[in-house]
């Protein structure tokens, strides 16, 4: 059944939230599990629904699968002969299915990955990945929609130089590597946290990585890994999130779990903007100054820079905030889906390449609007609570991916946010 959430405008979210543990963190640490035999336990994991289609795609590949959402664990068993299909109808679901494409590689020789929009060999979006695993000695070609990377013989490591630090090539270089022959060192790495969350996990299974959140990574290949237990760090752009609806919202929210490092860039932006910004025992704190936000210009980049994953909640907050800016998107190509919706509720926001140019406005107004991401659909409930009226954010499930339980942590915050039958009068 669609839903939708009906959001009142006006709140001031004043409270505590807690951020789960990383979305984008979790679903690599359960493909990197096949790594070893046996057993091992990821915790702080996020009641998702992403979570339960990684869980699927693992059963699929004979790992038994215990996901127990409410105590945030999953324990993956995984026998001494893995599968090595990861089927169409999951990847289409998931697009982070991709992650098990390293470690299938090199724990059985072969990986054989469906390939998200019938995506070829060099299309942008996977010609990271397979050149990485090339110059490891795989041999890689796409046939019948699956792409197929086979190394019968074993990894052998090397040098690779990626042209751009992609997060998802960065992964699956590592887990390819650890355990090919000899050393791999990849330079121009992506330095996200949850690099650095991947290689602490691979380090407690036995592996031997070093240079984890810097540009140059090595690995030192070993013959097996050993299975562990491992918590999940926390999910940043969560925090992020309520940091911006913090700002937003004119609220003061404490971000309980958040790690106010991995947010340099945009709480640095926000704190310029006006709002305070601290650390707090239990994470860190957001309050918005007084009078009305102001605007800021935002340029996305690979970590540490301004995170795309972030970029529809600053165009939300300059939505409102009190002057102009731009906000330009560089590491995906025409990201800007919260625009339109944005524009339903009267927001002043032209699309223009890969910029945005925002002229804030002092008021949205409640309308009717569609979510088309989890990022997107966030910012869109933030922007009903500065509308005037009510806002009804369709397509609920997109949101649902990222943040369980969203309306909960709203009221618990004070603020109108409720989930409802979306009942849309063409149908039937
Ligand atoms: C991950 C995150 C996503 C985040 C992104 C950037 C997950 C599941 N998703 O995505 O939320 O927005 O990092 O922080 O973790 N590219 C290529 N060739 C490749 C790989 C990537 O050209 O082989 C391009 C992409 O088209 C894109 C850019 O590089 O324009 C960034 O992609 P990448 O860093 O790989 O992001 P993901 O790992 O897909």
């Amino acid at each position: 059944m669609r839903e939708r959430f009906r959001v009142r405008g006006g709140a001031r979210p004043v409270g505590a939230v807690t951020v789960v543990g990383a979305k984008n963190s979790a679903l690599k640490l359960m493909a990197a599990s096949v790594l070893a035999e046996g057993r091992t336990t990821l915790t702080n994991v996020p009641a998702i629904a992403d979570v339960t289609i990684m869980a699927e795609l693992l059963r699929s590949l004979d790992v038994d699968v215990d996901y127990d959402p409410a105590a945030g664990v999953v324990v993956l068993d995984v026998p001494e002969t893995v599968g090595h299909r990861a089927d169409y109808r999951l990847v289409r679901a998931l697009r982070a299915s991709i992650s098990v494409l390293g470690p299938l590689v090199a724990r059985t020789g072969q990986a054989d990955v469906a390939v998200p929009g019938g995506d070829a060999i060099g299309s942008r979006g996977l010609d990271l990945h397979t050149a990485g695993l090339e110059a490891l000695g795989a041999a890689v070609h796409v046939s019948h929609g699956y792409l197929i990377a086979e190394a019968p013989h074993g990894l052998t490591g090397t040098g690779i130089r990626l042209e751009f630090p992609s997060v998802g090539a960065t992964e699956n270089i590592l887990t390819a590597a650890v355990l090919a022959r000899g050393r791999t060192r990849i330079d121009n790495a992506a330095r996200e946290p949850e690099i650095v969350d991947l290689a602490d996990l691979l380090v407690a299974m036995g592996a031997r990585v070093s240079g984890a959140g810097s540009s140059h990574i090595v690995i030192d290949g070993v013959e097996a890994l050993q299975p562990t237990s491992h918590a999940v760090i926390p999910d940043r752009i969560a925090a992020g999130t309520w940091a911006f609806a913090a700002a937003t919202t004119r609220g003061d929210l404490e971000i309980v779990g958040g790690v106010l490092e991995h947010l340099r860039a945009p709480l640095g932006a926000l704190e310029r903007a006006g709002c305070t910004v601290e650390p707090t025992d239990r994470g860190f704190r957001v309050a918005a100054g007084p009078a009305r936000p102001v605007a800021f210009d935002v340029a996305t980049l690979p970590y540490p820079g301004f995170p795309t994953d972030l970029q529809p909640f600053a165009i939300t907050y300059n939505s409102v905030a009190a002057g102009s800016a731009m906000v330009t998107e560089n590491v995906f190509e025409a990201r800007f889906r919260t625009v339109q919706e944005l524009a339903r509720l009267g927001a002043d926001a032209q699309v223009d390449g890969h910029h945005v140019m925002v002229h804030g406005v002092r008021m949205l107004s409640g309308a009717p609007v569609e979510a088309s991401d989890i990022r997107s659909g966030a910012a869109l409930v933030i922007a009903g609570l500065v509308a005037e009226g009510e806002t009804l954010v369709s397509g609920v499930h997109h949101i649902d991916r990222g943040y369980p339980r969203f309306e909960e942590a709203w009221r618990a915050l004070g603020a109108e946010v409720s989930r409802e039958p979306d009942e849309e009068p063409w149908e039937g």
